[in-house]
C-alpha cells in the first residue's frame, strides 16, 4: 500500500517534469519574457489564438528588446491594438524552425501576419532568417536585424526563439525609399503620381535605382516627359510575383508593369538586372521586396550586361550626370543617421566610383530602426 502510493507519486512527479509547458507557462518561466507577457496582456484574441495554435515559432522580444524602444512609441503601439495584433503577428513564424534548420543561406519565412491594413504578401509577410558566425537572425523591414540569445525554448505549439530587438514592420515602397535614402526614387513616383499605384501592389518585387544612378543620368531625365518617366519607373516594377533574392535564377526573364520583360544573369552570386547590378538586395516592404540598382533600368534599351562585371553600366546613351540628386526636391530628408551615414541629396558620388555601393549599403542599414519606423503608422 505504502509502495504502491509512492510509485505512483513518482510517476506523476517524473510525468510533469517532461511535460512540455503551454505558451503562458513557457512566457511565465521565462524572467526575460515579462515585458512581452504584458504587452500581450493587451491583446487577449492574439493570445488566445497562439494558444491553440500548433506548430508555430515566436520570436519573442526579450525585456531589453523592448527597452531599445523609445518610450514614446511604446505608448503608441500600446495605445493602438490594431497595429500591435500586427505587430505580434509578424513576430509569429508559420510553421515550428528550430535554431539548428536555419542555415547559411536565407530563407523567406512566411509569418502570421496577413492583415492587408498592414501586409500585401499572399502566404504572410515574411522575415529573412539566416544563421551566420553560429548566431541566427532575423531580418525585417528597413533591413533591421534581430538576434537570437536563446533559441528553442519548446511549448505545447512549437518552438520560441528570444531575440535583441523588435522586430520592423515592413512598410510602404514609398515610405520605405525615403527612409533608405531613395530620394529621387520617391520624386519620381511622386512626380508621376505613381505613389499609392505602386505603395498598394500585393506581391511586388521593385528594382530600386539608388540616388547615384539617377544622378549619373541626370541631364537625359531633365528632359522627359511624364509619360516617358511614367514608361521608365514601370519597368522597375514586377507585378504578382515577391522575388527574393533566394528565387532568383540565372536567365529568368520577368514581365514588368511597364510590359517589357527584364532578364536576371547571376554570376558567383552577383545579381545583375539587364544593365544594373543589385547592390542591396532584400528590403522588404508592406507588399513585397526592393532590390537596389546601381543604374536605372530603360525599356527602350534592354541591353544584358555580362554580370562578371563589377558595376551596371548606364543603359541611356549621350545622358551625363546631374548636379544633383534628381526628382528629390520636396521629399521628405531621411533621420538625421540616414543623411549622415548615407549620400546627401545632392551628393556628389557618381555611379560607378568605388565606394558608391557601400555608402549606399550604409545609407539603407543604418535606418531608423523600429521607433521611427513604426511612428509612421501611428
Ligand atoms: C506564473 O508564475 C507565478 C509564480 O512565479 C505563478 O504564481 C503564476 O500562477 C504563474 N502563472 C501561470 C499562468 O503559469
Ligand atoms: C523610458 O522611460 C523610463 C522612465 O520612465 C526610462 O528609465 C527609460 O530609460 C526610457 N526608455 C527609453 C528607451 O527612452
Ligand atoms: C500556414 O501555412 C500553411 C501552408 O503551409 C497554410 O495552409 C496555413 O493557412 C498557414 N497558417 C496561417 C495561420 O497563416
Ligand atoms: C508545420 O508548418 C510547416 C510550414 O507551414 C509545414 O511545412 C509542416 O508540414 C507543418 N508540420 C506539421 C506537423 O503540421
Ligand atoms: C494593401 O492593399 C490594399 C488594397 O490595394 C490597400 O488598401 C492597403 O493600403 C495595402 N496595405 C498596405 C500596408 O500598403
Ligand atoms: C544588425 O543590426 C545591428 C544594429 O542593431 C548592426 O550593428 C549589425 O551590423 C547588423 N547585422 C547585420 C548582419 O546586418
Ligand atoms: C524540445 O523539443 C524537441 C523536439 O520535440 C526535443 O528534441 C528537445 O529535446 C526539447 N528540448 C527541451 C529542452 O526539452
Ligand atoms: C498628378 O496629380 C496632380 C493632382 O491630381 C495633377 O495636378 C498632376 O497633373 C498629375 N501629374 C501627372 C504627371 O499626371
Ligand atoms: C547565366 O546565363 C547566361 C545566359 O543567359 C549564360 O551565358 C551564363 O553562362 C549563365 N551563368 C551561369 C553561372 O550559369
Ligand atoms: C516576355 O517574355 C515572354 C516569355 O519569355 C515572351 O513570351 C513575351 O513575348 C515577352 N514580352 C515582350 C514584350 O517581349
Ligand atoms: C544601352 O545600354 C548599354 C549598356 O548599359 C550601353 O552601353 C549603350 O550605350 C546603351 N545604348 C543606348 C542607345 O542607350
Ligand atoms: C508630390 O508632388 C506634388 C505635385 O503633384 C507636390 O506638390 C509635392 O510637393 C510632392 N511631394 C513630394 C514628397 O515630392
Amino acid at each position: 500500500m505504502h509502495f504502491k502510493q509512492l510509485s505512483v507519486l513518482a510517476l506523476a512527479g517524473h510525468a510533469f517534469a517532461q511535460q512540455t509547458p503551454t505558451l503562458a507557462q513557457a512566457l511565465n518561466a521565462t524572467a526575460e519574457l515579462s515585458q512581452l507577457s504584458t504587452v500581450l496582456g493587451l491583446v487577449p484574441e492574439l493570445v488566445q489564438a497562439l494558444s491553440s495554435a500548433q506548430n508555430i515559432t515566436i520570436l519573442a522580444p526579450s525585456n531589453s528588446a523592448f527597452g531599445r524602444v523609445p518610450n514614446a512609441t511604446l505608448q503608441g503601439l500600446t495605445s493602438n491594438t490594431g497595429i500591435l495584433s500586427a505587430l505580434l503577428q509578424y513576430h509569429v513564424l508559420n510553421g515550428t524552425y528550430r535554431a539548428a534548420q536555419i542555415t547559411n543561406s536565407s530563407a523567406f519565412v512566411p509569418t502570421l501576419l496577413t492583415n492587408p491594413l498592414f501586409a500585401n504578401v499572399t502566404g504572410g509577410q515574411r522575415v529573412r532568417a539566416i544563421q551566420s558566425n553560429g548566431k541566427v537572425s532575423f531580418f525585417s523591414g528597413l533591413l533591421d536585424n534581430s538576434t537570437v540569445s536563446t533559441a528553442d525554448v519548446n511549448f505545447t505549439g512549437g518552438v520560441i526563439h528570444i531575440i535583441d530587438h523588435v522586430l520592423t514592420l515592413p512598410e510602404s515602397a514609398s515610405k520605405t525609399a525615403v527612409a533608405a535614402g531613395l530620394t529621387s526614387l520617391a520624386g519620381a513616383l511622386n512626380a508621376t503620381n505613381l505613389t499609392s499605384t505602386v505603395d498598394n501592389l500585393r506581391d511586388v518585387t521593385i528594382f530600386a535605382p539608388a540616388n547615384a544612378a539617377f544622378q549619373a543620368i541626370g541631364s537625359g531625365l531633365a528632359n522627359l516627359s511624364a509619360a516617358d518617366t511614367t514608361n521608365i519607373l514601370t519597368y522597375h516594377v514586377v507585378p504578382g510575383v515577391v522575388g527574393y533574392s533566394s528565387g532568383l535564377q540565372n536567365g529568368t526573364v520577368i514581365p514588368t508593369v511597364n510590359g517589357q520583360n527584364l532578364t536576371i544573369t547571376i554570376n558567383n552570386g552577383s545579381v545583375f538586372v539587364n544593365n544594373a547590378k543589385v547592390v542591396i538586395p532584400d528590403v522588404l516592404i508592406a507588399g513585397g521586396v526592393v532590390h537596389v540598382i546601381d543604374a536605372v533600368l530603360n525599356p527602350s534599351n534592354r541591353t544584358i550586361v555580362n554580370p562578371t562585371a563589377s558595376a551596371g553600366a548606364p543603359a541611356f546613351s549621350g545622358a551625363s550626370s546631374a548636379t544633383n540628386a534628381p526628382f528629390t526636391s520636396g521629399v521628405p530628408t531621411p533621420s538625421r543617421s540616414v543623411a549622415a551615414a548615407g549620400p546627401s541629396a545632392s551628393g556628389s558620388s557618381p555611379v560607378g566610383s568605388a565606394g558608391a555601393a557601400p555608402k549606399q549599403t550604409a545609407a539603407v542599414g543604418a535606418i531608423l530602426g523600429l521607433g521611427a519606423a513604426m511612428v509612421h503608422f501611428l
